[in-house]
């Protein structure tokens, strides 16, 4: 069952057209990637598919129900959560609180939304920075409050955008594992990443956009060997390598 289709998105900022007349969809209990060179329009894609700014046309259904248009909070209650490029927990707040915020779009029990917020937390092995302020925090412990902080919605599909961007490689490893045990929690996962090794061991297909438009799709090494996709995305020395 598809749990995602996303069909013709075009979403517009003032002249800039910076989603094109994008068709995708999403298998329930897949990992898609999303790649392409900065500026293609990929944090836009997420942002329509979670509702952040509705598209200039086009139409989302997640869970065969269409969403265009539907509100973040209320997708997120739905079973739709993403995190951000620019991660912005309260800095001021703990990490369990942080989480906790999370734990609120499904439950309004300050006592469930706590015990949900630690199991989270201990499913990411983070229990121990729990009393931490969220701004005291490191990259990539930042990263992964972010990502704890959607998981405790409880989501069906989760968006993530660059969730790896600044990580050591070892820390990479670590956020491949934990995103592979998601999925095998059931767990649909949507990520955007510019790192190509994650990318590539995380993903079971890949969709490729360039200027907003989708310029190939396939398996992870079929995309990789693709010639548009090298020159695209990988830039012009691998293409002549
Ligand atoms: N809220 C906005 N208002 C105006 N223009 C925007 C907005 N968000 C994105 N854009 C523009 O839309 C285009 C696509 O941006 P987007 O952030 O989706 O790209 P991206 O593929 O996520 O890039 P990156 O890899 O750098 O994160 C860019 O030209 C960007 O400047
Ligand atoms: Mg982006």
């Amino acid at each position: 069952m598809k749990i995602l289709e996303v069909q013709h998105l075009t979403k517009d900022f003032g002249g800039l057209r910076a989603v094109d007349s994008l068709d995708l969809d999403i298998e329930e209990g897949e990992i898609l990637g999303l790649i392409g060179p900065n500026g293609a329009g990929k944090s836009t894609v997420f942002n329509c598919v979670a509702g952040v700014f509705p598209p200039t046309k086009g139409h989302i259904y997640f869970r065969s129900e269409e969403i265009s248009g539907r509100k973040p909070w209320d997708l997120c209650k739905y079973g739709l959560a993403r995190t951000f490029q620019i991660v912005k927990p309260f800095a001021s707040k703990s990490v369990l609180y942080n989480v906790m915020v999370g734990a609120f779009a499904i439950t309004a029990k300050t006592s469930e939304a706590r015990e949900k917020a630690l199991g989270v937390l201990e499913y990411l092995n983070f229990e121990d920075r729990k009393d931490t302020r969220a701004g005291n925090l490191t990259i990539a412990d930042r990263k992964r409050l972010e990502i704890a902080r959607a998981l405790a919605t409880e989501p069906k599909l989760l968006l993530l955008d660059e969730v790896m961007a600044g990580l050591r490689p070892a820390e990479v490893d670590e956020m491949v594992a934990i995103i592979r045990r998601l999925r095998e929690q059931g767990v649909t996962i949507f990520v955007i990443e510019h790192i190509m090794r994650a990318i590539m061991a995380l993903s079971d297909r890949v969709v490729v956009i360039q200027f907003g438009q989708k310029i190939a799709e396939g398996l992870p090494q079929q995309v990789a060997a693709d010639e548009n996709v090298i020159k695209a995305y990988l830039g012009e020395e691998y293409a002549v390598s």
